[in-house]
Formats: C-alpha cells, sequence, structure tokens
C-alpha cells in the first residue's frame, strides 16, 4: 500500500518517525516532510521498485559522501545537496528508503530558466555575465566536489540543476538517481538527455567507467550556454553541405563551429554568438572540451579553478559596460551584450523597412533576393517571420479588364466579320460602307493593343518576381 501522511516509519536506530505532508511523487519515489525532524525529508521507493539495489546504492552513498556541506547566506541555511543522510523501514525492518536534508525548493530555480534571456529576465533571473559566470564556478565547484569521490550525475543538464536564486548557490535533487562508486560495487544511472551527451556515447548510451567524460562534456555545454546567452555549442549555421538539423546529430558528426584557428568548415557560428569576445583562456578550455579526441576534455577541477577566478570580483577579470550597465564584459575585450543588442536592433530595423516597402508597393518584401534572406541571423529571422507575407499582383485590374474586353472581340472579328472583310480588301472588290467601318474599327483596336503590348510587356518583365 502507498504510504500517506501519518504512517510511521523507522531509522536505523529503530526510533519512529512520523510521515507529514506528500511534498511530491517522481517517477522513482514519493518525498514527504518528517515530523519529528524539520530539517529532513524522506523519500520512499514506490514498492515496485528494484529495492535491493536502491539499499545497496543508498548505503554506498552514505559511506562516500562529497564534501559539500550546507552554506550560510546572510543567516539562512542553504542545502547544496539532498545527498542522503540515513535509511528508512518499515515496522519488519523491509527498507523503504532515505533520509535527506529538506531543500528550499520555492526559494531556487533551475538553469534552463536562465538561459532562456527574455524568461530569465521576465522572472527577474540574473542576466548579466556576472553573476552567469558565479553560476557556472558554482556548477563546476559542485562536479569537481562530486568527481572528487568518483560519483558523477551523467543526466547532467541544465534542467537537472537548481540553483537559490538569492545566493547563487547551486542546489541538487535527486542525486539517488548518479552512478555511485560503492565499495567494490558501481551502481549506474540510467538516464541521458542527447543535447547534453558527447559523440562518443550518442550511439551506445554511457558505460560504466566512462561516466565521467561525459559529466565533462555536459557541464562544458552548460558553461558555453551560460557564458553565450543560452546558444548551445553546436548550434549554428550550415556552410553549404546538408548537414544534421538536430543537436545530437551535431554532435556526433563533431560539428562545433566556434573553435579558434581554422576550425570546423562544414558550419559557421551563429551570428548571435559572442565567442569572440571570450578570452583565450576560456576559448582554449571550449576547444578542448568539443575536440573530436574525448581525452582532451577538462576536468571539472579545472573549470572550478579557472571560472571561480574570473566570478571573483576583486580580480576585475569582469567589466561593467561603459555603455550599457546592465551589461558585462571580459576586461579588454569588446562588449558581447552590446553587440548583441546591436544585432537584435539592426534587424529589428530590416524587419521594420522591409514591413514598410511591402505596405507602399504590395510587391517590395518580395524583392529580398534569397542569398539575403539566408544570410539573415536567427534572432532576424524570428522577427521577420512574424511580418505577413505581401498579396501579389501581378497583373492589375484595369489591365485585366481591358484584355477581357478586347480579347474576345479580336478573337469574333478574326473568325467572322473581319476576315471576310479583309479578304475582300485584298482582293480589290468593294467590301461596302458597313464592311468598311469594321475594317476601320478593328484597325484601331489593333493598333490600341499593340502599343498596350509594347508599353505593357517591359513593365510585366521588369517588375521583380516572390
Ligand atoms: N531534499 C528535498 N527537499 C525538498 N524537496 C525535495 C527534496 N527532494 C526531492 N524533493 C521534491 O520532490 C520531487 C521529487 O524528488 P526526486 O526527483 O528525488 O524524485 P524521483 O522519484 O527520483 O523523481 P524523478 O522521476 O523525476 O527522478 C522533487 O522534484 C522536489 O520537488
Ligand atoms: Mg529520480
Amino acid at each position: 500500500m502507498a504510504a500517506q501522511a501519518g504512517d510511521l516509519i523507522y531509522d536505523e536506530q529503530r526510533t519512529p518517525l512520523t510521515l507529514g505532508r506528500l511534498l511530491k511523487s517522481g517517477g522513482a519515489g514519493s518525498v514527504f516532510l518528517i515530523k519529528e525532524r524539520p530539517l529532513e525529508v524522506a523519500k520512499l521507493y514506490h514498492s515496485n521498485k528494484g529495492g535491493q539495489v536502491y539499499e545497496r546504492k543508498v548505503r554506498a552513498m552514505l559511506e562516500l559522501r562529497p564534501d559539500l556541506p550546507d552554506v550560510e547566506d546572510k543567516g539562512v541555511r542553504q542545502v547544496q545537496i539532498a545527498w542522503p543522510t540515513g535509511l528508512l523501514r518499515d515496522k519488519a525492518g523491509g527498507f523503504l528508503g532515505f533520509t535527506m536534508p529538506v531543500l528550499d525548493v520555492a526559494a531556487t530555480s533551475d538553469l534552463e530558466h536562465v538561459l532562456q534571456e527574455r524568461q530569465a529576465r521576465e522572472e527577474g533571473l540574473p542576466t548579466a555575465l556576472g553573476p552567469k559566470m558565479t553560476l557556472a564556478a558554482n556548477l563546476a565547484v559542485m562536479l569537481a566536489a562530486l568527481h572528487e569521490r568518483q560519483h558523477y550525475v551523467v543526466d547532467l543538464k541544465p534542467l537537472n540543476v537548481r540553483f537559490y536564486r538569492k545566493s547563487l548557490f547551486i542546489a541538487m535533487l535527486d542525486c539517488d538517481g548518479f552512478s555511485i562508486q560503492g565499495k567494490g560495487e558501481r551502481f549506474l544511472s540510467e538516464q541521458v538527455t542527447t543535447d547534453y551527451l558527447a559523440a562518443e556515447f550518442q550511439q551506445r548510451g554511457v558505460v560504466a567507467g566512462e561516466e565521467e567524460a561525459q559529466d565533462r562534456f555536459a557541464l562544458a555545454v552548460m558553461v558555453f550556454q551560460l557564458l553565450n546567452s543560452g546558444l548551445h555549442p553546436y548550434s549554428g549555421r550550415p556552410n553549404g553541405a546538408t548537414l544534421p538539423s538536430d543537436l545530437p546529430g551535431r554532435i556526433a558528426a563533431h560539428l562545433y563551429p566556434y573553435a579558434q584557428g581554422k576550425g570546423e568548415t562544414r558550419i559557421l557560428p551563429s551570428p548571435v554568438s559572442g565567442h569572440a569576445a571570450f578570452p583565450a583562456e576560456l576559448r582554449d578550455m571550449f576547444d578542448r572540451a568539443f575536440a573530436s579526441q574525448a581525452r582532451r576534455r577538462p576536468a571539472a577541477a579545472e573549470w572550478s579553478s579557472l571560472l571561480l577566478r574570473y566570478a571573483r570580483r576583486s580580480n576585475g577579470l569582469l567589466v561593467k559596460c561603459a555603455k550599457d550597465g546592465a551589461h558585462q564584459h571580459f576586461s579588454g575585450l569588446p562588449c558581447a551584450g552590446c553587440a548583441r543588442a546591436e544585432l537584435l536592433a539592426s534587424s529589428a530595423r530590416a524587419a521594420q523597412s522591409r514591413a514598410r516597402q511591402t505596405t507602399a508597393t504590395g510587391t517590395k518584401a518580395a524583392r529580398v533576393p534569397r542569398r539575403t534572406r539566408a544570410a539573415t541571423p536567427n534572432v532576424a529571422a524570428a522577427l521577420t517571420a512574424a511580418t505577413p507575407a505581401p498579396a501579389t499582383q501581378p497583373i492589375g485590374l484595369g489591365m485585366r479588364v481591358f484584355f477581357a474586353v478586347v480579347g474576345p472581340v479580336l478573337l469574333g472579328w478574326a473568325t467572322t466579320w473581319g476576315m471576310a472583310a479583309y479578304r475582300d480588301y485584298l482582293s480589290d472588290k468593294d467590301p461596302g460602307w458597313w464592311l468598311r467601318l469594321g475594317l476601320g474599327f478593328q484597325s484601331g483596336l489593333l493598333l490600341a493593343a499593340v502599343l498596350l503590348f509594347i508599353v505593357c510587356v517591359p513593365v510585366l518583365i521588369l517588375s521583380k518576381r516572390p
């Protein structure tokens, strides 16, 4: 029977504990408050899940804790990682789950929300480079501490990483899903997310003994995204060749367009990328992380020492932008925030002027050459997508009415009355006054049609097609 508030459970010393409110139920278990322990919660596995393996796994976690103590921010305790603190059993001694520190989930947000700049602004989350550097550094510190104990997150992605909005410390939940090092036994992690999965694992998945390479890759992707307005390091513009359009396909094909030097020629950087305004040592790290040889990937500890240096305000490696106080940039390098804003503004201007031309002529928007449109930045493409397509009018109403009237008259004349008059005229026979009148009328019409034709054809040819 599923556990519920009020149920009694027991810790390892057989102390009875009362389940409080159900906080949330996930795929693996349900998390409850504990009446007697306000600083802890209980995660109880759903009964049909492999209890024996979980018991050994949680025991291994208790034996090999990462060095990530709670931190204090203005007198408030902040749990960095919801690591198990003890086993939980039923009355008969059967394994139920574990206790862990309670985390103030409401004070945290996931990193995915920071990466979407508009969403971040709407929710009051950090958008400037400084706080994002701090988040990246804190994430690297967290992973370095886990890796030191040979524990790996494996399904590492922005959605699975939370941070305290005020202090920017990282908060990790769901740790029993990590790949855990036990004594002589490894407990694997089953989940992966292909947008964050290294090339060598895209086909065969992550196998035991190779999890660190996966965490190193996913960490580098997240750092790149944090420092580059959410841009994924494998997004870019194909350079002629047909390339996979999905991120996992591009990762598998090593299509990283932001390398220094000669780099990748099959794919070009996204125009909104600020990678050119990164210092060389940071670019070196990314180049190693996304090189085709997995062994070159920087370790989490390497990332943490580099990023902490940039995050520390006293080092002055990040400076406030002189033009826009909301921006920050690397000292001695241009402001990527300004470049991006300028690009967005010019894209918006281009879209506006195209829209204006459309209203003025009806066909102008269709005149943008195909090559120019392909070169339009992603942001601009999104903006122009909102512009309605112009209705095309290849021939005006007046012309259509004219041809509708003249066409049948010409045809009628050619097949009946006019032809007979013309033949009589050619054979020197007097066609009579009414045929002469018809012939004269027809000659006038014919002349007008020829003149119109001479005027209209060049106009039609010169006007641009959609
Ligand atoms: N230590 C904690 N303190 C406060 N709330 C928690 C804690 N651990 C988990 N929760 C809440 O319970 C939810 C489910 O927890 P968790 O992710 O560990 O369960 P799960 O069954 O493994 O879920 P999933 O299927 O998503 O992996 C979390 O999203 C969070 O809202
Ligand atoms: Mg889980």
